[in-house]
């Protein structure tokens, strides 16, 4: 991702089975973090997705990271699960993830967000 000539972070995507995609997403750079630039760059990416022929995008996410699961839910994204306790960090405490899932129907585009 760059914004501004700067590079801020990183997007990817895999194919993993049926037409659907799992996605993932990091501002890396903390400074360019809550700006609004996450919703923008997410509706830019997943339309090209559902463009390029994708029928569902998927993705997870820490239960804690609230922030995250504001901007899934806003761009229409569906709570699939909770899976409790289903991986140790590099500290060896348990963390739990959400399971969230995207279908074209559902799709609210934060593309045009003038808040940057
Ligand atoms: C998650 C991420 C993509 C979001 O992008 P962003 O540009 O920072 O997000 P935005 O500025 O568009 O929006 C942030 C929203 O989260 C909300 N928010 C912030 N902290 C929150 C919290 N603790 N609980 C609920 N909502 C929260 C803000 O109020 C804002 O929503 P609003 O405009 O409707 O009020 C980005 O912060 C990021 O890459 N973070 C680091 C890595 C990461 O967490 N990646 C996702 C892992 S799955």
């Amino acid at each position: 991702m760059e914004y501004c000539g700067r590079s801020i972070g990183e997007m990817n995507y895999r194919n993993i089975v049926d037409h659907t995609a799992e996605i993932g997403i990091k501002i890396c750079e903390s400074d360019y973090q809550g700006k609004g630039i996450g919703r923008i760059i997410l509706s830019v990416f997943i339309k090209e997705l559902f463009s390029m022929g994708f029928t569902k995008i998927v993705l997870d996410t820490n239960l804690k990271n609230l922030r995250a699961q504001h901007i899934y839910e806003l761009l229409g994204f569906q709570k699939i699960r909770v899976n409790h306790d289903s991986w140790t960090d590099q500290l060896g405490k348990w963390q739990s993830s959400v399971d969230y899932e995207l279908t074209p129907e559902r799709f609210r585009d934060h593309s045009d967000n003038h808040r940057i």
